[in-house]
C-alpha cells in the first residue's frame, strides 16, 4: 500500500463515517470511550502506563526484553456475520447482541492465533508450545510442550500449514488464502513445507496456521465465517503460550525502494486467526473482526525505515486505548541483527505477563524447562535490560450501554473498522 493510496481511501473513509453519524445519533461510545480502569495496576490514566527498568536507558532505546505487564482484559469484539466478495462489499459484522466477549490473562490473544511472516526474511525454524501454568520469572509454574514446529534444515513439519494470499483477489476482499509453495509465497495444491534458507523479500508474506481443519464456514461455527474456498486451518491456541522463532532479517537487497509497500521493513506478528480466514486487507473493515479489537501482536516489527534497524512490539486491542491503528507500543526496541541468525520469541505467560526477547540460548526443543526459559529471558534483560509497560486494567464488556447503541456501529468505531484493511499488518507506520 503507497502512502498516498492510504490517503485516499481515509478520505473516502471520512465521507462514509459522515453519512453514517448523521444516521446514529452521533453515538460515540466505542470500545475505547466506554473503557473504564479499574483498579489500575500500573497506577496512572486510561492509557497504558509504562515503566522502563532502572536501567536508566532514555525513551525508545535497545533493550534486551520488551515486556507487557497485565496484558488482557475484559472486552469484546465482533466477529464477521457476512462476507461479501463482490464489489459493492457488503460484509456484515454481528450485532450488538452476538457480540463476542471476551476475559482474562493474555485476553483477547489467548484465542487461536495464526503467524504471520513479511520479508526480507528467512525462517528456520519456529515453534509453537503450551504450558499449564507458567510464570515468567518463577520457577514454581509447570514448563513448556512443543505443540507445533518448523525445522528448515530437517524438512521436519509438524502440526504447521504454511498458508500464504496468493489466491484469487477481490476488490472487497484481497487476494484469497492457498496454501504456499515451498517458496512460501507462490500458490500449492496441498500442503507444503517450506524449502530450507527460503528468503521473501520486501512485502511478501507467508502465514502459520496449526494443521487442524477447520469445520464448514458459518457465524458460531468453530473458525465462524471464513471465505470460500480457502484452506481454513485453526490458529494456536491458548493463555499460556510461547512461540520461539530461528530466523534472518537480512538488508533489503534492491534498492528500489519505490517498488515496494514496506522497503525493508520485516516483520512477525500474530492476528487472531479470524482475521486471515476472512481478510487481511479488506477495502471495508466489517469484512474482518480486526477493528472491533479481536487482536493483533506484534512481536518483532520493523516499523519504517528510519528506524529500520529497530524491532517494535505493539499490541493492538483496546486494553487501555482507543486507537487501534497505533495500538500500545513498547517504548524502546530490540536490535536487529541484518548478518545473523536470531533466535528468541514471546512468551505469554499466566498471569498475563507478556515477554518478547531474543537470545542465542533459544532452543526449539520437544520441552523446555521454565528455568531454561527463564534463565533465557533473565541473561538478555541483565545484558541489555528490559523495558516494561504495565497496561491499565480494563473492563469494557459493552454492557449496560447497548442500548443507546442498539443496531447500529457507533460513529467512531465505523471509521476505525474502514481502516482496519490497511493496518492489519501492524503497520501503524501511516498514521
Ligand atoms: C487486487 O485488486 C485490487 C482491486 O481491483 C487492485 O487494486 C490490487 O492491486 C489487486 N492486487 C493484486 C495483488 O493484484
Ligand atoms: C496442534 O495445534 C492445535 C492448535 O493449538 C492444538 O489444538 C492441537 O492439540 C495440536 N495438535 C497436535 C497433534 O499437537
Ligand atoms: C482455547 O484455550 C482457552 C484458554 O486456554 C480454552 O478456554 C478454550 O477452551 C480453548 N479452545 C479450544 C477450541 O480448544
Ligand atoms: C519510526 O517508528 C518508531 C517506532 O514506532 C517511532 O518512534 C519513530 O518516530 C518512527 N520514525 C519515523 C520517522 O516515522
Ligand atoms: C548472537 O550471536 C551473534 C553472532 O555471534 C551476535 O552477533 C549477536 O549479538 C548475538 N545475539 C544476542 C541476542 O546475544
Ligand atoms: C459496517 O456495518 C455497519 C453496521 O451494520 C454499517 O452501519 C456500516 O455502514 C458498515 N460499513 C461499511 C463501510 O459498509
Amino acid at each position: 500500500m503507497k502512502i498516498t493510496q492510504v490517503l485516499q481511501v481515509l478520505a473516502a473513509a471520512s465521507v462514509v463515517a459522515s453519512q453514517d453519524n448523521n444516521n446514529n445519533n452521533n453515538n460515540n461510545n466505542n470500545n475505547g470511550g466506554d473503557s473504564t480502569a479499574t483498579g489500575n495496576t500500573g497506577g496512572s490514566s486510561s492509557q497504558s502506563s509504562s515503566s522502563s527498568s532502572s536501567s536508566g536507558k532514555q525513551y525508545s532505546s535497545e533493550f534486551g526484553v520488551l515486556e507487557f505487564d497485565n496484558f488482557g482484559f475484559e472486552g469484546y469484539y465482533k466477529h464477521v456475520k457476512k462476507l461479501d466478495d463482490s464489489d459493492s462489499c457488503q460484509c456484515e459484522l454481528a450485532s450488538n447482541d452476538q457480540r463476542t466477549i471476551f476475559s482474562g490473562a493474555n485476553a483477547p490473544i489467548n484465542e487461536e492465533v495464526s503467524v504471520h511472516f513479511r520479508g526480507p526474511l528467512v525462517l528456520s525454524q519456529f515453534g509453537f508450545y503450551t504450558s499449564d501454568d507458567f510464570q515468567t520469572g518463577s520457577s514454581s509454574g509447570s514448563g513448556w510442550t512443543r505443540q507445533g514446529y518448523y525445522d528448515g534444515e530437517s524438512q521436519t513439519s509438524e502440526n504447521i500449514t504454511f498458508l500464504t494470499a496468493a489466491g484469487d483477489n477481490s476488490t472487497c476482499l484481497g487476494k484469497a488464502l492457498t496454501y504456499a509453495d515451498t517458496d512460501g509465497i507462490s500458490k500449492a495444491d496441498s500442503s507444503q513445507i517450506l524449502a530450507k534458507d527460503t528468503k521473501i523479500i520486501s512485502d511478501e508474506e507467508f502465514i502459520i496456521f496449526s494443521s487442524e481443519e477447520c469445520g464448514k464456514s458459518g457465524f458460531g461455527k468453530d473458525c465462524g465465517v471464513y471465505r470460500d474456498d480457502i484452506p481454513a486451518y485453526h490458529g494456536f491456541n491458548g493463555t499460556t503460550k510461547l512461540f520461539l522463532f530461528a530466523f534472518e532479517m537480512p538488508e533489503e537487497e534492491s534498492s528500489d525502494e519505490d517498488s515496494f509497500d514496506y522497503y525493508n521493513m520485516p516483520a512477525i506478528w500474530l492476528l487472531n486467526a479470524h482475521i486471515p480466514r476472512t481478510s487481511q486487507y479488506p477495502t471495508n473493515g466489517n469484512c474482518s473482526c480486526w477493528g472491533s479489537g479481536c487482536g493483533e501482536f506484534d512481536i518483532f516489527e520493523v516499523m519504517n525505515t528510519t528506524e529500520a534497524n529497530h524491532l517494535f512490539s505493539t499490541i493492538h486491542d483496546y486494553q487501555g486505548s482507543d486507537n487501534i491503528q497505533t495500538g500500545i507500543q513498547a517504548q524502546g526496541y530490540i536490535s536487529r541483527d541484518t548478518s545473523s541468525t536470531m533466535k528468541g520469541g514471546v512468551v505469554f505467560d499466566s498471569q498475563g505477563k507478556v515477554s518478547v526477547f531474543l537470545s542465542n540460548s533459544t532452543s526449539l526443543d520437544e520441552t523446555i524447562s521454565a528455568s531454561d526459559i527463564n534463565d533465557w529471558i533473565s541473561s538478555e534483560s541483565s545484558s541489555d535490560k528490559s523495558y516494561t509497560s504495565t497496561l491499565s486494567t480494563v473492563t469494557n464488556t459493552g454492557s449496560g450501554k447497548t442500548s443507546a447503541a442498539s443496531g447500529s456501529i457507533p460513529f467512531m468505531l465505523d471509521v476505525r473498522y474502514i481502516l482496519a484493511g490497511f493496518v492489519a499488518v501492524g503497520a501503524s507506520v501511516f498514521f
